[in-house]
């Protein structure tokens, strides 16, 4: 039932997408964190595959709307050991080919990462759990007509599209990257990649570039029904996070935004973040979640992502002191935490939705009875057709949510 209500969100968001419009304000979780805090890392392992520009210095310089898409698989472990979905290629999916051709990429990394939360437990030892945890099918963006199955392609394209609108010299642009990836071993999150925080222009950047950034986060952030996830590096003082200092300006209260402590692994010996992550530091609603993701070594080490999924789970479970919370720890509490969140915000906002789509239906029923019969209208008034499909879709869209046994106030 709530896989099916966040399938219905994600339909409602693209037919708003289709038209250019954004009638309706769906939750959407947006990364911040200054630059470097290990954003693109956080949003690669919740996908569980490299797939986003990385390197030091400024990289994400268009904003990246991720959409996931949890699909069914449709066989389900028929085909041997790897149990790939049957509406994978014979690869089982998109794979990250390197050109480095390190053999351990053709075994482990058609396992998507993040197993649908109905599906089993992670069992220890176990990499490649039972159920539904079969990985990705495909990649789709919003400005290209065409399937992408190979990651490597996908972070070309987003280098690309980059590149083409925002320049060639460290510029940044407000317009978005749109891209969807479908799967079986995904949960249905929308995730919003931004530029990271900076202070000091570099290359040709505009003197103004911190201000440039900071209304460009503001933009995402400031919509109430945005989920912040704000990520701050655990071996910078969290008084210093640009995230929450941001945060903090459009949810002063934080009820809307999940703290990510990243790079628990570089803190100083002697110390530990047992105070952040257990909420006495720093009140957030939400709380803090603690991550190890790869270093920089391990990127060029080539070390697959579930060897780093398994190395973070045995660094808090091994640890002194996290120890004892570790099973509130890592990239995969992370992401159950993030779609329960984004399932409680949309259970919110429910009854506005709604509302909203009851006054647009009735506008565009207005508007369809001043056109007449649409299905004798020409190509040049495809734009009433659209209207009309919009308002069945949303007619749907309402009695499906009455249909749920969700309290609906109005
Ligand atoms: P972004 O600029 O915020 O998107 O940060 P990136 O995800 O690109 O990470 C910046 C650098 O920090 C990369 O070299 C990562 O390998 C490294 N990094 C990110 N998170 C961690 C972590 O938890 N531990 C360690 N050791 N390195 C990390
Ligand atoms: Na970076
Ligand atoms: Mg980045």
């Amino acid at each position: 039932m709530d896989g099916d209500l966040i399938a219905l969100v994600n339909k409602l968001q693209d037919t708003f997408n289709a038209i250019g419009g954004d009638a309706v304000d769906l939750p959407q979780i947006v990364v911040v964190g200054s630059q470097s805090s290990g954003k693109s890392s956080v949003l690669e392992t919740i996908v569980g595959r490299d797939f986003l520009p990385r390197g030091s210095g400024i990289v994400t310089r268009r904003p990246l709307v991720l959409q996931l898409i949890h699909t069914q698989g449709l066989g389900g472990g028929a085909s041997g050991a790897s149990g790939q979905p049957s509406l994978a290629p014979s690869s089982s999916g998109l794979n990250n080919r390197r050109s480095s051709g390190n053999s351990h990429h053709s075994a482990n990394d058609d396992n998507g990462y993040l197993p649908d939360l109905s599906g089993g437990s992670n069992g220890g030892g176990n990499r490649r759990s039972m159920g539904g945890d079969t990985g990705i099918d495909y990649a789709e963006f919003l400005h290209i007509n065409r399937r992408f199955t190979d990651f490597d392609e996908v972070r070309r394209e987003i280098e690309a599209e980059t590149f083409r609108v925002a320049g060639q010299n460290k510029g940044v642009s407000k317009l978005p990257i749109n891209l969807k990836i479908y799967g079986p071993g995904v949960l249905n999150l929308t995730l919003v990649d931004l530029p990271g925080l900076t202070k000091v222009p570099v290359g040709d950047q505009p003197t103004d570039i911190e201000r440039q950034i900071k209304n460009l986060v503001l933009d995402y952030i400031s919509k109430p029904n945005a989920v912040i996830l704000a990520v701050s590096p655990a071996n910078v003082d969290l008084a210093n996070s640009d995230a929450l200092k941001l945060a903090r300006t459009v949810d002063p209260r934080g009820l809307r935004t999940l703290g990510v402590l990243s790079k628990l692994d570089l803190m100083d010996a002697g110390t530990n973040a047992l105070d952040v992550l257990t909420g006495r530091t720093y009140p957030l609603k939400l709380g803090f979640i603690g991550v190890v993701n790869r270093s920089q070594q391990d990127i060029n080490l080539d070390l697959p992502m579930e060897d780093a999924r398994i190395k973070e789970q045995e660094f808090f479970q091994n640890h002194p002191v996290y120890r004892n919370i570790s099973h509130r720890c890592g990239t995969k509490y992370l992401a159950k935490t993030l779609n329960s969140v984004l399932m409680n915000h949309i259970r919110e906002k429910l009854p506005d939705m709604k509302a909203r789509l009851n006054t647009l239906m009735g506008q565009t029923q207005q508007e369809l009875n001043s056109f007449g019969d649409a299905t004798f209208l020409g190509e040049q008034h495809r734009g009433s057709l659209i209207l009309k499909l919009m308002t069945e879709f949303a007619r749907d869209f309402v009695s499906s949510i009455e249909g749920t046994s969700l309290e609906i106030s109005t």
